[in-house]
């Protein structure tokens, strides 16, 4: 663990859901590095196993907790082992998300739109719902979910995907209203096309004809997600709720 490295999460408890994948698990680690206590739950128990222990032999603290986000009562246990293990949940942060079927309206299943609705939206409400009942209690906390540049410029082909996408960004700016009282910033990113599991779908082909129609001219890195989700969840970032920041490279810039 590198000393020198800025400690702003000394003492806060961060909830990372979606902890195994891409952009939690480097989260997770800058979190620990910033001296954070980090809880990370995703249902890939060896993957999620293995970025704990990432975290613990470089020195920083990391516990895991399996959970389905589509199960409210799973979620609920997650939030409650949390408290009574911590006593606290300062930042939430909600990076689940699935792509589902990539094929046109006339081919899509009923089951895809389901299963996607489930995991990238009724997912955040689920965990919201828990953890603001808390930070409500405590008049304090951050809440960040992770939409798509799909969520603002919709992809043909992936329409659960977009109206999930775009759904989290209504969600998130309306949360952002209704626990502003509170003393909880609640605010979305919005990231572009980013190096992680999550691509493997594409062909080296695909990702450079993606990456071409960045202004930057190139994919994001998971790094570069993580660094905006810990601004977001720092006291930097304290007059920012209800936004939707864009991490695209340039690309959709509304
Ligand atoms: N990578 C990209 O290009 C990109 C671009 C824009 C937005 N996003 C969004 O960013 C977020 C993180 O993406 P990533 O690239 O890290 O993806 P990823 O596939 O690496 O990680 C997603 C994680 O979610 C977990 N998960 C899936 N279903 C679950 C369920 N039912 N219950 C619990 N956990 C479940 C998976 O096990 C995985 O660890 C996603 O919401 C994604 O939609 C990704």
């Amino acid at each position: 663990m590198d000393n020198t490295y800025c400690r702003r999460f000394e003492g806060k408890v961060v909830l990372i859901v979606g902890g195994a994948g891409g952009m939690g698990s480097v989260t997770a680690k800058e979190f620990a590095r910033e001296g954070a206590e980090v809880v990370i739950t995703d249902v890939d128990v060896s993957r999620m196993e293995r970025v704990a222990e990432e975290i613990r032999s470089s020195g920083g603290r990391c516990t895991t907790i399996k959970c389905d986000v589509t199960v409210a009562s799973e979620v609920k246990n997650t939030v409650d082992t949390v408290l009574s293990k911590f006593g606290k949940i300062d930042i939430l942060v909600y990076f689940t998300g699935i792509l589902g079927e990539v094929a046109p309206i006339w081919e899509s299943s009923e089951e895809n739109w389901d299963k996607v609705m489930n995991v990238n939206l009724k997912g955040a409400f689920l965990f919201c719902r828990e953890v603001a009942k808390h930070m409500i209690k405590r008049r304090e906390g951050k809440i960040i979910t992770i939409s798509s540049v799909a969520g603002k410029d919709p992809n043909p082909y992936m329409l659960a995907y977009d109206a999930s996408k775009a759904g989290l960004i209504g969600f998130t700016r309306g949360l952002a209203l209704e626990l502003a009282p509170y003393n909880v910033n609640v605010n979305c990113v919005v990231p572009g096309i980013t190096e992680t599991p999550f691509l493997n779908f594409m062909t080296e082909e695909a990702k450079k004809r993606s990456a071409s129609l960045v202004p930057l001219g190139r994919l994001g890195k998971p790094e570069e997600i993580a660094k905006v989700v810990l601004f977001l969840a720092s006291d930097d970032a304290s007059f920012v709720t209800g936004a939707a920041w864009n991490v695209t490279g340039g690309r959709c810039p509304y």
